[in-house]
């Protein structure tokens, strides 16, 4: 039997049926609660309100737990590999050996990109943000793909397996091509042989003449880089490809918009901004303690960049991962990057100082990604580029649950308004 929550207005009773989700997480449906008692639930930014009902993504942020479609993050982590888990975030299952080998090569021929669509990136200077750039090129894949977009769920579903693949192998091509666009250096084309991480390698860094061949270490940090970021739930940027997918809008263009709210520094931005901070603490010689005494302010943009998360109030799962890896790969590939020492050092005085643990506030995944990112070579501004390849699997997801719910409605929050109150309009020759 359903159970229900009673909530008491003035003198009458609304019974609000109670939802209990796999691991037991509850909530309160409102939906019918303006209509029976004419109050909306107010929850500036969605901080508490669940906004759709998934089967991806499972997190406790209390706990520090992340799972995907049920496998725990860290098991992901050490034993599959960006596409499986590509596969397994999109489709729902892991794939059998066949299932991998055919979505394998729907993202090998997938891989290159129109020569037209080369026009659209060199008409931006080559200083703009790779992130506008991203999300330009990406919002004009439905006009090179028009069978695969046209904006109507059940057709756009037909077309799902190659456009999801569309949008995986492809966004990897064009953050390649903006790189190579912005160092004014000739576009590399993909190689159907090698795999998904070597690729986008051999795409960024190969010379017309002499191809990049990625040292195992390198392919297999990316790979993980990708992995870790492949889908978190309802963050900022997935919630608005669900928003934007649900008014019918095809897949490229509502990851399109994803990607566009990825590019804040306070989500995907994140990661250069603490590259900034670390570098910025190495070149004055401090030892960050400036740093943590300006986040302590309260002001929002002295803050520890890289510490704290919306959902997290223990370490981010992803983090631990990730600052473990940093230290195998460097040491691997033989680099000592002082960024790291200063990384670790400033979580330590972080993790000492009671502003950050009376909040909860943890390194989040962005305090460490960076540090890899620049270990194989990835430019500082492009991390996020790299952060949206990576999640890309979780927006495809996102959309298709919004895409292939019958009962779906159109994503549309209601607002408490507190602006003047009707007034008569005032010509302008009797304004003051
Ligand atoms: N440095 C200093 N203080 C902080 C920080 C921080 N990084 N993060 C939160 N706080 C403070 C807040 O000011 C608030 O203080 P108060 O209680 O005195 O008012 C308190 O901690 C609680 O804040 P939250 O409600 O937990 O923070 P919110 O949910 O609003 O923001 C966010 C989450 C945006 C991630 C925030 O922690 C932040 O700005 N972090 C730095 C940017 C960052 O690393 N972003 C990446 C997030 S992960 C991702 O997108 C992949």
């Amino acid at each position: 039997m359903t159970k229900t929550a009673l909530l008491k207005i003035e003198d009458k009773e609304y019974p609000l049926p109670i939802m209990v989700g796999t691991e037991g997480e509850k909530a309160v449906d409102t939906r019918t609660l303006r209509a029976t008692s004419g109050h909306v639930a107010y929850d500036q930014g969605y901080g508490n309100t669940g906004s759709c009902a998934s089967q991806i993504t499972y997190l406790d942020g209390d706990n520090g737990i992340l799972r995907h479609r049920g496998y725990p993050i860290d098991q992901l982590a050490h034993h599959s590999d960006y596409v499986e888990t590509a596969y397994l975030v999109i489709y729902g299952e892991l794939p059998n050996a066949t299932q991998r080998k055919e979505f394998g090569l729907l993202l090998r021929k997938n891989a290159a990109v129109e020569t037209q669509m080369q026009k659209i990136l060199e008409g931006f200077p080559t200083n703009a943000s790779p992130m506008a750039m991203l999300s330009a090129m990406v919002s004009a894949l439905p006009a090179y793909y028009p069978q695969l977009a046209t904006n109507n769920f059940e057709k756009d579903l037909k077309g799902f397996d190659q456009a999801a693949a569309i949008a995986i192998s492809k966004i990897r091509t064009i953050v390649a091509m903006i790189y190579r666009y912005q160092h004014g250096l000739p576009y590399i084309f993909p190689k159907q042989e090698l795999p998904f991480c070597e690729n986008f390698l051999h795409m960024m860094f190969s010379e017309p003449y002499q191809d990049y061949m990625a040292v195992p270490e390198v392919a297999k940090a990316l790979n993980l880089v990708l992995l870790l970021h492949a889908d978190h739930e309802q963050n900022c940027s997935t919630s608005t490809v669900r928003m934007v997918g649900s008014s019918a809008s095809n897949l490229f263009t509502s990851i399109s918009a994803g990607i566009c709210a990825l590019a804040g520094p306070l989500h995907g931005g994140a990661n250069v901004a603490v590259m900034h901070m670390l570098q910025s603490i190495h070149d004055e010689g401090d030892d960050g303690s400036r740093f943590i005494a300006a986040a302590k302010s309260g002001s929002k943009s002295n803050r520890l960049m890289g510490f704290g998360h919306a959902v997290y109030r223990n370490f981010d799962p992803r983090a631990r991962i990730i600052g473990d890896a940093c230290d195998t790969v460097l040491k691997r590939l033989g680099i000592d990057d002082p960024l790291l020492r200063i990384a670790k050092h400033l979580e330590e005085a972080a993790l000492r100082d009671d502003y950050f643990v009376s909040r909860k506030l943890y390194p989040n995944v962005d305090f460490y990604s960076g540090i890899i990112m620049r270990a194989i070579g990835i430019p500082m501004n492009m991390f996020t580029t790299l952060f949206a390849i990576g999640r890309t699997p979780g927006y495809i997801a996102n959309w298709r649950e919004v895409a292939a719910d019958p009962k779906g409605r159109i994503y549309r929050p209601r607002q408490v308004y507190f602006g003047p109150p009707k007034r008569d309009y005032v010509p302008m020759a009797r304004r003051g």
